[in-house]
């Protein structure tokens, strides 16, 4: 099995950004690819702020940091990863867009190069149907923030060979990742669990149950999650949570994952959580004793 030497990252959103980073921290030449070159540059933005939090906590020197930057080659043309080992795709979570991705990215790429997914949810199976090479695609599901985050979710579909699934396992080895491995079913292990909880986080503030504060008090001093379930769905983003609901209440074909109206109406706002600027939270102008865990 040969070593994976260079990365492809096609979206350069929050997961794309977080992946292109931790990529090119651990040495690999990474090209981060948006046909939306003002998404590139707040990619760059992020980057380098990032890296900039594991300088300054000592856990990468000023030296290393800046050359996991100049690593990265950020570019609009998808074309440019003709020559790469391993593309990770993470873009909108959309069946549809993503097959199209697929499909032009199997043309590009080069025939040993390895095209897995970061979708939270959709058929790696599907996906791969759209492709001459279903053997050699795989989902590999980061959690956000990608540098911060432990564990990689591997997904095999039906066709994923044993070579492609052991290289994926060995990048996210690389990585310092723990691997979960799920079967290809809708929302694999994690958001199988996580976006129900956040749903009824919704439906219990869209039927009075509590305040969004006593909601979010309750998970993270209840529970011990890092998070509420409310302030996680603005940090993931209210469009992408609504979007796996969708695709768990189609795959599964069971009302419980029926999304919350207050959370498609908040959608259909354009209320998308933090990257936003408002959500649950209103993010806007808010000092940082006004954020929503200030209370504890
Ligand atoms: N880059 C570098 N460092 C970062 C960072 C980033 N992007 N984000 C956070 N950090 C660091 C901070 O510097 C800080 O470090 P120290 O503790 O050493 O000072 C630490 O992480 C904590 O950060 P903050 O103090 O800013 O904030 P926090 O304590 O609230 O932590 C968090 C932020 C790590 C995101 C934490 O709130 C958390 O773990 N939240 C839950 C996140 C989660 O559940 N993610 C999974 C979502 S599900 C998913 O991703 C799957 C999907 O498909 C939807």
């Amino acid at each position: 099995m040969a070593e994976t030497k260079s990365v492809g990252v096609v979206g350069s959103g929050q997961m794309g950004s977080g992946i292109a980073q931790l990529a090119a921290t651990y040495g690999l030449h990474v090209w981060l690819v948006d046909t939306d070159s003002d998404a590139l540059s707040r990619a760059t933005t992020a980057i380098s702020s990032s890296i900039q939090r594991f300088v300054s906590k000592r856990l990468l020197s000023e030296a290393a940091g800046a050359d996991a930057l100049a690593r990265i080659h950020f570019t609009t043309n998808l074309q440019e990863l003709s020559s790469v080992d391993f593309i990770v795709e993470a873009i909108i979570e959309s069946e549809d867009v993503k097959k199209k991705l697929f499909t032009e990215l199997d043309k590009i790429a080069k025939k040993s190069a390895i095209l897995a997914s970061n979708t939270s949810s959709i058929s790696i199976t599907r996906l791969a149907s759209s492709t001459t090479r279903p053997h050699k695609v795989i989902g590999m599901h980061f959690m956000n923030p990608p540098p911060i985050m432990k564990l990689v979710e591997i997904v095999r579909g039906a066709d994923t060979s044993d070579e492609t699934f052991y290289a994926t396992k060995a990048l996210a080895e690389k990585f310092r990742k723990t691997i979960i491995c799920s079967q290809d079913y809708a929302g694999f292990i994690v958001n199988r669990i996580l976006m129900p909880m956040i749903n009824e986080a919704f439906y219990a503030l869209y039927t009075g149950v509590a305040t969004k504060e006593d909601i979010d008090i309750g998970m993270k001093l209840g529970t011990n999650h890092p998070m509420g379930p409310l302030e996680l769905a603005d940090f993931i983003g209210l469009d992408v949570c609504l979007s796996i609901m969708k695709v768990l209440h189609a795959n599964l074909q069971d009302n419980k994952y029926a999304p919350c109206p207050l959370l498609v109406q908040y959608v259909d706002a354009r209320r998308l959580g933090r990257k936003q600027g408002i959500g649950v939270y209103d993010y806007r102008n808010l000092s940082q004793e006004a954020k929503p865990s200030a209370r504890l």
